[in-house]
């Protein structure tokens, strides 16, 4: 039987940082996490990838700190410009990846077949995917959050081989679109909802280890309300967009009690 991997605190750097602030940025990390981290917790940064590798030298070999693609094209390598394959990540030091986010889903315009393809071929090579799903304000508004999201996540994982499905290979984030860079977290009660209605899909999706994969949430996290959420049910990590660009406030998040 399979049991839940630590907490996950993961910092989406998103199209920020030069390599030289990136670096500063992840030693001032390193060094304020040192010793202060719980033994349940683990540290995901995710820069961009012009940064990987020199993020990478900063951070790898110290203890539950790890590197993440926040993107990748599901193919092993070929003619496809501006594109960036898993064995360059893995080559970059990248143990973990997103997809799903909503940054591509609604701006970029993937399709969920694209992140079907992109979560399977990820997980097949081996990285550890994060598959990001949730809400726009106005499907909230509808009444059809569940639908929404277990329409994205039988879509987003249609194409994986159950069998491969893993905590230690996969985990979902729910990230509602309206809370994202706007400063709007989500009540409680809403994550709570959320969270729970993810975990009995999972479970039904994956028997043999759905009540054990790891449900981060994402949207505004901050160092003020980083500790409440982590406590809520069905919560097991977070995805943190602009408070993981600054040492002091993803820290305090990292740390939250
Ligand atoms: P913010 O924390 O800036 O709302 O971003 C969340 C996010 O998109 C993380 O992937």
């Amino acid at each position: 039987m399979s049991t839940t991997p630590k907490t996950l605190i993961a910092g989406n750097w998103k199209m920020y940082k030069t390599e030289a602030e990136a670096v500063e940025l992840a030693s001032g990390l390193a060094a304020s996490l040192h010793g202060n981290l719980s033994a349940d917790r683990e540290v995901l940064l995710l820069p961009p990838f012009t940064a990987l590798k020199a993020v990478a030298e900063t951070i790898l070999g110290r203890d539950k700190m790890l590197l993440g693609g926040q993107n990748f094209y599901p193919s092993s390598e070929g003619a496809f410009t501006g594109e960036i394959a898993p064995f360059m990540l893995a080559d970059a030091g990248c143990t973990h990846a997103l997809a799903g986010h909503s940054e591509r889903r609604h701006v970029l315009k993937e399709s969920d077949r694209f992140i079907a393809q992109k979560t399977a071929f990820g997980l097949q090579f081996g990285l550890h995917m994060i598959l990001c799903i949730g809400e726009t304000l106005d499907q909230r508004t509808h009444g059809s959050v569940e639908n929404v999201l277990k329409g994205q996540l039988r879509l987003g994982l249609a194409e994986v081989n159950k069998d491969e499905v893993t905590p230690e290979h996969l985990s979902i984030a729910y990230e509602p679109v309206w809370a994202i860079g706007t400063g709007k977290v989500a009540q409680n009660e809403d994550i709570i909802a959320a969270h729970d209605f993810i975990r009995k899909t999972l479970v039904d999706f994956f028997p043999h280890c759905g009540s054990n994969l790891r449900i981060l949430y994402g949207g505004s996290v901050k160092a003020d309300n980083a500790g409440t959420i982590l406590r809520l049910d069905n919560v097991n990590g977070v995805l943190v967009g602009g408070a993981s660009l600054q040492v002091e406030s993803f820290a305090a998040i990292a740390t939250a009690a």
